[in-house]
């Protein structure tokens, strides 16, 4: 199923899968305000009649001045029905690259509920983040939220969720490979003498 970048007339869809998936919920008007201000990090995924069925909402972090740029995750969602196909793991990639190649960032953070082992499993399994903080009663019914982050520029030293929500500390991920821009792969690629695109 095609993943691709948001255009403002998804947000209302994400908008509603929002509802639909979580309950952590925001006013049309805060899609729109990342739309406007990262529009390159908001990606769909729909299925064969443009339905969307998964989301990602992204975001620079605003606070940076005089530091390194850094994304987070605001929210990602899969429709039940479309869960387990690689959606999430298409998504949050899609975000990651354009944060580095767009914007150069450091590191991307999120938070994650303690009980929600298929997001955990996805982050820092599939994802390669790791848990570097324990936000007590972050979430509006009172559940303690896991601080996640990866590094794109350097390893990720952190702790490894276990299951049941128990940390196994030190346990850093490697930094991942280096993103290279889709203009600069048509321009390497249009340098390259025509035998080798035959080869
Ligand atoms: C968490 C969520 C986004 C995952 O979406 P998805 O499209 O099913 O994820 P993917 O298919 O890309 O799976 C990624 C990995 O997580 C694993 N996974 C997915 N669901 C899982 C589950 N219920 N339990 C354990 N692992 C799970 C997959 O097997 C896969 O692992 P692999 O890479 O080792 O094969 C989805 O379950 C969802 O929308 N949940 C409700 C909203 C939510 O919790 N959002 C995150 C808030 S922080």
């Amino acid at each position: 199923m095609p993943i691709r970048r948001a255009t403002t007339e998804d947000l209302l869809a994400m908008q509603n899968r929002n509802l639909e998936c979580l309950p952590e919920n925001y006013q049309l008007k805060y899609y729109f305000y990342h739309y406007l201000s990262w529009p390159q990090l908001l990606h769909v995924n729909v299925d064969y009649n443009d339905k969307v069925v998964g989301y990602v909402l992204a975001k620079m972090e605003e606070d940076s001045e005089g530091e390194e740029p850094r994304g987070h995750i605001t929210s990602l969602a899969v429709l039940a029905t479309h869960r387990k196909l690689g959606i999430a793991t298409d998504l949050m990639r899609a975000a990651e690259r354009q944060m580095r190649v767009v914007h150069d960032s450091s590191y991307i953070s999120l938070h994650v509920r303690r009980s929600n082992e298929a997001a955990i499993h996805l982050y820092q399994d599939t994802l390669q983040f790791r848990a570097y903080d324990i936000e007590a009663k972050y979430y509006a019914d009172d559940e303690d939220a896991f601080a996640m982050k990866k590094n794109f520029k350097k390893e990720t030293p952190g702790s490894y969720i276990l299951p049941g929500g128990y940390l196994e500390p030190n346990r850093p991920s490697p930094m991942p490979p280096p993103v290279i821009s889709a203009l600069a792969l048509k321009k390497i690629q249009e340098g390259l003498p025509s035998s080798w695109a035959n080869s």
